[in-house]
């Protein structure tokens, strides 16, 4: 971490978070799904951008958002390339299990994006806050990922990225916005904290529900289970009657 520069530090709450990270990388088929869905994610937010650039009205916004789109798709084919290459070497199991991915949504929040409508306010100060959380996120991945050089690699050459997309996000923001882009910031920052209130419940309540489950079929199932076993061996062997005992005397 000490080569990290200022602009590609981990937040406090990351920097905690990385024994967790470290764990979940540590497994060659979870770091194969995490980097799939990476890609996935980077390349749908670079396809958000891209309608961001179509709809802005500002030229060097389109410009920058065109640039940035570009960057994003490359990072998704980066993160499936460096996927297929570990896949390669060895081929993933069907299930990777825990990949803790409602603490660090595809790293980058980008999924939660939306372009029609939005001021360009709202999608820089959006951006900027997405961007920061990645730069964060990537650099916490970088450093937990000594164990695998070309993987740690592709995250030093996206956080370069995603360094200057945090960058141009706030300088363009502060240039439409001259004196309100600190509110926008503060309610984006708001818009952020309530998405990741409702990922982490969402995470809990599986949680949570699981376990229930799991108790519910411990706990409940078994006395209904020796109720039906001591039925069944009470049970006459063969065709019975059902009680009415002239049933058999009757044609019909
Ligand atoms: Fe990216
Ligand atoms: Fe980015």
């Amino acid at each position: 971490m000490d080569s990290a520069r200022p602009h590609e530090r981990p937040t406090a709450f990351d920097r905690m978070l990385a024994p967790l990270h470290r764990w979940i990388w540590s497994d060659t088929d979870r770091r194969v799904q995490k980097l799939l869905r990476f890609g996935e994610t980077e390349t749908d937010g670079g396809r958000d951008i891209l309608r961001a650039a179509e709809v802005t009205s500002d030229p060097l916004l389109r410009r920058l958002y065109l640039e940035h789109a570009i960057d994003e798709f490359r990072h998704g084919v980066l993160f499936r390339r460096r996927a297929a290459a570990l896949l390669k070497v060895a081929p993933s199991a069907s299930n990777a299990g825990f990949q803790g991915d409602w603490l660090a949504p595809g790293g980058h929040g980008l999924d939660d994006l939306q372009v029609d409508g939005e001021p360009d306010s709202d999608m820089l100060a959006f951006l900027h806050l997405s961007e920061k959380a990645a730069a964060s996120r990537f650099s916490v991945y970088r450093d937990v990922m000594q164990h695998d050089p070309p993987t740690r690699a592709v995250f030093e050459e996206i956080l370069h990225d995603e360094a200057f997309h945090m960058n141009y996000t706030l300088t363009q923001l502060a240039r439409v916005e001259p004196k309100r882009h600190r509110r926008h910031l503060w309610r984006a920052r708001l818009s952020r904290l309530w998405k990741a209130y409702l990922r982490l419940a969402t995470g809990l309540a599986g949680i949570l529900g699981s376990m229930l489950l799991t108790i519910q079929y411990f706990v409940l199932l078994p006395p209904f289970a020796w109720l039906a076993k001591r039925a069944a061996r009470r049970e006459r062997l063969g065709w019975t009657s059902s009680g009415r005992s002239d049933s058999l005397d009757r044609e019909y």
